[in-house]
This record gives structure tokens, sequence and C-alpha cells, in this order.
């Protein structure tokens, strides 16, 4: 017989060309069946939905079957007819069943369970976890995402801007980096002083993974108007929560020209068009993740969509926490930084709509925001969301040279580090803003998972690199 070309399952359901010879090649996901007849249910990680594959055991021989169970490989070649069975338009009636790869029942991690197997073991085994249904979902949903991100900020004049993973600065002064060297680590070349001497390492100094890609993406800013970086981010940090990876994704547009509220109206704007892309475009995926571990997804997805953001500033909102009545596990006064119970509380029991709060206390935000006239407060801003609390973090950013010289030094900052951030200031300064999306709490919002380590194929978490 003449080879043919294979066919994707997701190509075959969107336009079943009835009474065609096909050829799949995908993942057994069940088998079942009786003496004379087998039904093998397929995925080949293009779609959600399996494709049933009907097969004469007097043709293929009992024994035949017995190499075939769930998690083994196979390459089908068949009549694809209107299904006689509920729930499918069509299946394959088999002619020929090639098996690349066989999944002993014994060892199989993933054998056919009542509800599946728990999240919490999937993260155990990792290698595997794109097999099922669950992660396949995300992992599609996530690829969807970062191409609506690109699409986004194409359509609208953006210049995607490479930001550098090794840096010698820190962004966001948090002192929680990873380092990069290739000095020897147990014995490392001494100054006369006896500390390291890293002008012997690779880079002539220092050297860390980066935390954000945002002083460098506005020097882009300040030349090309309007830039976004969307690559790795790290951070050293030791909080084993459901919203932290020590290695995640972020998104930064940085806009020249535009203020606070310019950076709102694209933030909020952004946040809308990925969620509707979704719904659009993540339609069977959105509804499996639905049904499977959040019923209100969709109708959060479109309320997020239909409605306005609510924009307060941070007083207002300390202020209505302090009246609530509620009682947090962290206290909430003017100057605190908030927790995400505080965050969650006004976005999800007092205004029931996302939120962005702006105009943060100067001590709790970074360096580089623009300051306020009244000395105390920065033009920051967070977006903050149901289920999630901060999904975006930004700001205007202080555009003038002395009054960002004067905070790096009350701050007592390391200037040689992020020389170039401040010398820009001298040369063309201009009000600029911008902000960072966090990636994975984006997918966490989009497919209702509760655990940000589901929602990226390899999460970096403290004591967990693994694979
Ligand atoms: O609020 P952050 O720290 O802001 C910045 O890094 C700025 N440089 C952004 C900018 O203005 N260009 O981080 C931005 C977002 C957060 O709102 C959150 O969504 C996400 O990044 N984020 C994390 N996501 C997962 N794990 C972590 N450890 C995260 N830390 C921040
Ligand atoms: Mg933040």
């Amino acid at each position: 017989m003449e080879t043919i070309r294979r066919t994707k399952i997701v190509d075959i359901f969107r336009k079943p060309d009835l009474g065609a010879v096909v050829s799949i090649k995908g993942w057994v996901r069940t088998m079942r069946g009786n003496k004379f007849v087998k039904f093998i249910h397929m995925n080949d990680g293009s779609t959600i939905n399996n494709i049933q594959v009907v097969a004469d055991v007097e043709t293929f021989g009992e024994e035949f079957f017995k190499r075939i169970s769930t998690g083994a490989c196979l390459h089908v070649v068949g009549l694809l007819v209107e299904s006689q069975g509920q729930g499918q338009n069509c299946e394959i009636q088999a002619k020929t069943i090639e098996i690349y790869g066989e999944a002993n029942p014994e060892e199989y991690p993933l054998q056919k369970q009542k509800n599946g197997p728990s999240l919490e073991f999937l993260r155990e085994i990792a290698y595997l976890r794109p097999r099922t249904n669950t992660f396949g979902a995300i992992f599609r949903i996530r690829h969807h995402m970062s191409y609506a991100i690109h699409k986004y900020f194409n359509d609208n004049g953006f210049f995607y801007f490479h930001t550098p993973i090794v840096t010698g600065s820190d962004a966001e002064g948090a002192g929680s980096m990873f380092q990069v060297t290739t000095l020897d680590v147990n014995n490392p070349p001494r100054t006369k002083e006896g500390a390291i001497d890293y002008k012997e390492d690779f880079f002539g100094g220092q050297t860390n993974l980066t935390v954000s890609g945002q002083l460098e993406g506005e020097l882009g800013a300040m030349a090309l108007g309007g830039i976004y970086t969307f690559g790795p981010t790290f951070r050293a940090e030791n909080s084993n929560t459901p919203r932290h990876l020590a290695e995640f994704w972020m998104i930064e547009p940085e806009v020249a020209f535009n203020d606070i509220h310019d950076n709102m109206d694209l933030a909020e704007d952004f946040m809308k068009y990925l969620i509707s892309y979704a719904l659009e475009n993540c339609a069977d995926d959105i509804a499996f993740l639905s049904e499977k571990y959040d019923a209100e997804l969709i109708d959060r997805l479109k309320f997020v969509v239909e409605n306005d953001f609510v924009r307060l500033t941070y007083t207002e909102g300390v202020d209505i926490l302090e009246k609530s009545g509620q009682k947090f596990e962290f206290p909430v006064y003017w100057g605190a930084d908030l927790q995400s119970e505080h965050e969650r509380y006004l976005v999800e029991k007092h205004f029931k709509r996302p939120v962005i709060l702006t105009d943060y206390p100067k001590e709790i935000k970074s360096f580089y925001m623009k300051q306020n006239e009244d000395g105390k407060t920065v033009r920051g801003m967070d977006v903050l969301f149901p289920k999630i609390g901060e999904i975006i973090g930004g700001s205007e950013r202080e555009a003038d040279y002395d009054k960002l010289m004067a905070r790096v030094k009350e701050l007592d900052m390391n200037v040689d580090s992020i020389w170039w951030y401040t010398e820009i200031r001298k040369f063309g300064t201009a009000p600029h803003s911008g902000f960072g999306l966090g990636f994975e709490r984006l997918i966490l919002f989009i497919t209702g998972m509760a655990n940000i380590r589901d929602v990226i194929p390899f999460p970096r978490t403290p004591n967990n690199a693994e694979f």
C-alpha cells in the first residue's frame, strides 16, 4: 500500500473527509472491547479530543492487542467513517496498525485511574506530565497565549527588544539573584584583602541571572518609542507559595511618553485582549479544564473582559481594608506591603472586579518609580486579579536625573552596576512608563489552575530542578 501522509487529529475533527483513508500517529489513552472488536482511543497532542480507532480482532489476531495498552504509541491507517457511538462525529476503521512503542502496563506511571493521577503525583513525574489531558490543555494554552502576546504588540506597533539574561545589575534592588560564575567555587581567586576577585571571572565582574528586563528595556523605549520584552527571569527568593517560581517568564512593555494613566490603559487593554483571545482560540481546552477543576472559570474570564477595572490609590485601598472588619493573617496599615489576602479581598469581596492600585508608599517600591509631589508616594501601579492577587506590577519611571540620583543615594545603592541607567536621563530624557506581566500568573488565571507549578512544563522552585 502506498504511504499516506500523516493527518493530525485536530485536522480530522475540523474537516472530516468521510470515506477517505487516513494515517494518524499518536498515543493510546484507553483500549476496551471484546473478542471481536477493539476500541482504541488515541491522542496525538494536537487537540484535547481523542479519536476512536475500531479494530477487528480477527484481522490482527488476539495476541497483537496484548502489546497495546495505555501509553503505547501507534501508527494507524484506516478508513474515516461516521461514528456509530455517541460523542464523536467520526472514527477510524483500522486497516493497518504499526506499534511504534509499547508501554508496559506494569510500569507505565499513567495507568488509567478513576479520577486520573493527582496533580501532586504528576509533579513528581514531570517527564510524563505533558501526556495527560490536563497538561496537554495547559501547554497548548501556554503556546496560544505566547503567540497572542506577540500579536498584540506587533499589531500595536511595539518592537520585541531582547534584553540580556546574564547581567551585572540588580533591577529590582531585591538582592535575590542567582549568581553566574566560571570561578572555581571551592577555590576562588582572592584579592589582597581576601575577598573573591571577580576581575578574574568570565565577564571581569560579578554577574547574575536577570530578575527583570526592565532597565535595559527602558533604553530600548527611549530610542524605539515602544518596546516589549518576553523572556525568562530568575528570583532566588525562598517563597514556597502557589504563586512564586524561581524561574518564570515575564512580559515587559515600556513606552516613551506614556504617563501612569496611559500605562494603566495599556495594561487593561492588553489583559482584555489576551483573555478574549484565549476564549476564542482555546475554547476546547478551557472547557475541559473548567469541567475538571473550576466550574466558574469561563464566567470569570468573560467577566474580566466585559467590565472596567477599578482604579484607586493605595491609600484609598488601605482605607477600605482597615474599615472592612475583616480578620487578616497579616495586619494592614498605611505603609504595609499588601499581601495576596488583602489584594484578593479588594478584588473578590469589595469591588468584585479587577483592581488597579496606584501611588504606593515609596519605601515598599523600587527606586526607579516616579516620585510624587507629596514626597511619600511613587507612581507605581499593581493590577490585581481574582484568585491571583498581583498579576502585573509597573510604574511611570523617574525621568529626572537629579531626583533619581537622590533616591539612589538615599537607598545607599551601588550605582556602579547601573551607571548607564541613570546616565541615559542626561540625554534627551522624557516621561516613560511600563509594566511587567508574570506569564505564569496569566496562565494560572486563564486555566483556573491553583498552583503555579502546574502551568509551566518544568517548574523551578526551592529544592526542585531535577527535570
Ligand atoms: O512586580 P515585579 O517584581 O515587577 C518588575 O519586575 C518590574 N521590573 C516590572 C516592570 O515594571 N517592567 O514583577 C512583575 C510581575 C508580578 O506582577 C508577577 O505577576 C510576576 O511578575 N512575578 C512572578 N511570577 C512568578 N514567580 C515569581 N517569583 C514572581 N515574581 C514576580
Ligand atoms: Mg510587584
